[in-house]
């Protein structure tokens, strides 16, 4: 059943016209065989066209890893990425999931970490009835942090995509049953804030307090927005700026086309919360390359404009994923090109103090459990491949780091 999705998946459309054809026939009068049999044949090529799309879209594929044989500078065992950013007064972070096997690793390598999933509502508010959280793994990685020098980002206070996770579904039956659906909104931003953010206090210099409010040009209808318009997202800075003013408050979104008109009704969104006095600091750039690759022109056109509204920036969740270069001659020497791009594209302006990358190796990596793209291996979207080999991805961003730092 699995590969009959596979197939289809994405092409739910030849689905829809080879089904249509085939209603068209049985319901055509017999009269007409000519017309019957057409409408036969036309569907049979669509199912056959669309049978050879599934499969060259959902075939893995395998590139050929030639930076195995390629011998690496020697400084790059004595300096590590996390010293050349150290010179450089800049973050580069990783997102952090408990492995002990790799925090030797994350901690000679990084200077900046954020939770991949323990700061997340869905992993914290246990028991969202009772306002019971449970803050042990998230103090866990915190200490691992501290005591490695590293900072860490607060990813993410209010986050209204996928309930459960990203809040708890007891919200949504509560605005639901609530007269003023704006003020009991409010209220739960507002003891949420508090009790999170309270307990790191003066521990997270930096937060995400608003994660992914956009869906295309406008905002994403979560229980956020339908209850409380774009004035969730003023709410939500208002209270963290009071919880915690030392710290840095960032709005964080996945921008699909820089220049495109979600790129630009993104801006235009930073644009109105600076002018209503937001207290906002900084934005967070995701870049995840998952369907394209980015522009990094385009990159760096965007995060000047955020600098020009007096807003810092941070690429927050860096990762590209391997099969985007599947028509290049050396797929992997390509996505290292791009992780170099766009780590000097964030050196360059001065607005920009940071880059994370959203996952360490290709062993475990969170593309391997979205569909489709779980079915369209290789993701390989990091710079350590699964037995852990430096990949161009290492190098490129390294040689960005030592270039920036050398100048
Ligand atoms: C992802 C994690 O990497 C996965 O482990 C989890 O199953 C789903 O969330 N944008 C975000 C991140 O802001 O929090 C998401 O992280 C990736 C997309």
């Amino acid at each position: 059943m699995k590969i009959i999705w596979q197939l289809f998946g994405v092409h739910i459309s030849f689905v829809a016209i080879i089904v249509t054809l085939l209603l068209a026939w049985l319901v055509w009068p017999r009269k007409y065989p000519q017309t019957r049999k057409r409408l036969l044949r036309s569907s049979g090529i669509i199912l056959l066209g669309s049978i050879l799309l599934g499969l060259n879209t959902y075939w893995p594929r395998e590139y050929d890893k030639n930076y195995l044989d390629q011998d690496l500078p020697a400084e790059i065992e004595t300096t590590s990425l996390k010293d050349l950013a150290d010179a450089r007064d800049f973050y580069i972070g990783v997102a952090l999931t408990p492995n002990p096997a790799h925090h030797s690793l994350i901690a000679k390598e990084f200077n900046s970490v954020t939770a991949e999933n323990h700061l997340k509502p869905g992993r914290l508010l246990v028991d969202a009835a009772n306002w019971k959280f449970d803050f042990s793994k998230a103090d866990e990685l915190l200490t691992f942090a501290e005591a490695n020098g590293m900072r860490m980002r607060g990813h993410t206070l209010i986050w209204g995509k996928f309930p459960g996770m990203t809040f708890p579904k007891q919200w949504i039956e509560q605005i639901n049953g609530a007269s003023d659906k704006k003020q009991t909104m409010e209220a739960l931003i507002k003891r949420y804030i508090e009790t999170v953010m309270g307990h790191f206090k003066g521990r997270i210099p930096a937060w995400d307090v608003v994660n992914e409010p956009m869906a295309g040009k406008g905002l994403y209808p979560s229980i956020f927005s339908n209850s409380m318009g774009e004035e969730y997202i003023d709410f939500s800075f208002h209270v963290a700026r009071e919880v915690d003013p030392d710290c840095s408050l960032f709005l964080n979104e996945q921008i699909q086309d820089y220049d495109g008109p979600q790129g630009t009704a993104f801006l235009a969104l930073l644009k109105r919360l600076v002018e209503r006095g937001v207290p906002i600091d900084g934005v967070g750039l995701q870049s995840h390359h998952i369907n394209r690759i980015h522009d990094t022109d385009a990159l760096e056109r965007y995060i000047r404009s955020i600098g020009q509204l007096g807003l810092k920036v941070e690429i927050t969740e860096l990762d590209v994923r391997l099969r985007l270069f599947g028509n290049e001659k050396d797929p992997y020497q390509a996505q290292g090109d791009q992780f170099k791009k766009i780590v000097e594209v964030c050196l360059n302006d001065p607005a920009c103090s940071g880059v994370t990358l959203w996952g360490l190796t290709d062993r475990n990596n969170w593309m391997d459990s979205v569909p489709p793209f779980k079915w369209k291996s290789p993701n390989a979207p990091n710079m350590f491949d699964e037995d852990m080999n430096r990949k161009p991805a290492y190098l490129g961003i390294w040689n960005a780091l030592n270039e920036a730092t050398s100048n």
